[in-house]
């Protein structure tokens, strides 16, 4: 099976949240107790095998001077905008697929970092092929940001994969506090 003419790319969105479903404080920060530093080496490792990273400009200021190859979304510019190992683009002007196009090689592997719009925006304009969520059973985060719009629990986020043909398949005990949920697509 093919899309766009090209091989179907391993897309993974990558997600740790607390008990509520939460991937920051009301804040917008994320707390070190929202950390396990297994799923912090786990998340990185998978970052590092990747061609690309898509994430959102708030995530991308915190860590700037990564040497990834990152796309970032923003509503700040017209069109895109290339520069060295980092494309800024609007998803209004052009989609995430058409971005991929101007590549000279085009991915085989692509994270999901986040935050909140960039996870919807890639089910909205894009897919994934896996959902990795860690879940911090000792952590609430009253009015923090949700991991999706209008997700609170594990109910809500499994409906959501669901109706985006995605399936619980996998669960990791990654330490005392912190499970880690894996969806695949069917
Ligand atoms: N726990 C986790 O797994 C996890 C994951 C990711 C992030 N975080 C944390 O969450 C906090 C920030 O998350 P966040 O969700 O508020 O911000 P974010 O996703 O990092 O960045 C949001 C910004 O990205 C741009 N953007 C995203 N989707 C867009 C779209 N469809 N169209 C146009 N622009 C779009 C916008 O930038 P402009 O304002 O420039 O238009 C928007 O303000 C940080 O503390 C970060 O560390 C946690």
């Amino acid at each position: 099976m093919k899309r766009n003419n090209k091989e179907i790319p391993s897309v993974i969105g990558h997600a740790i949240v607390s008990s509520n479903f939460c991937i920051a404080d009301s804040q917008g920060n994320m707390p070190e107790s929202l950390k396990s530093d297994i799923d912090w080496n786990m998340f990185q490792s998978d970052l590092d095998k990747s061609d690309l990273v898509i994430l959102g400009r708030k995530s991308f200021e915190k860590y700037p001077d990564s040497k990834r190859f990152r796309l970032v979304p923003t509503a700040s510019l017209s069109g895109y905008l290339k520069e060295e190992d980092l494309i800024f683009f609007n998803p209004k002007d052009i989609s995430i697929r058409q971005i991929l196009t101007t590549l000279d090689l085009f991915p085989k592997k692509i994270a999901i970092a986040g935050g909140r719009l960039v996870y919807e925006l890639v089910f909205k304009d894009f897919f994934y092929t896996e959902f990795h969520l860690s879940i911090k059973s000792n952590l609430v985060m009253p009015n923090g940001i949700p991991v999706l719009n209008g997700v609170e629990n594990i109910i809500q986020f499994t409906q959501r994969m669901n109706a985006n043909n995605m399936i619980q398949n996998q669960n990791l005990f990654l330490d005392k506090d912190t499970i880690q949920i894996r969806f695949q697509s069917v």
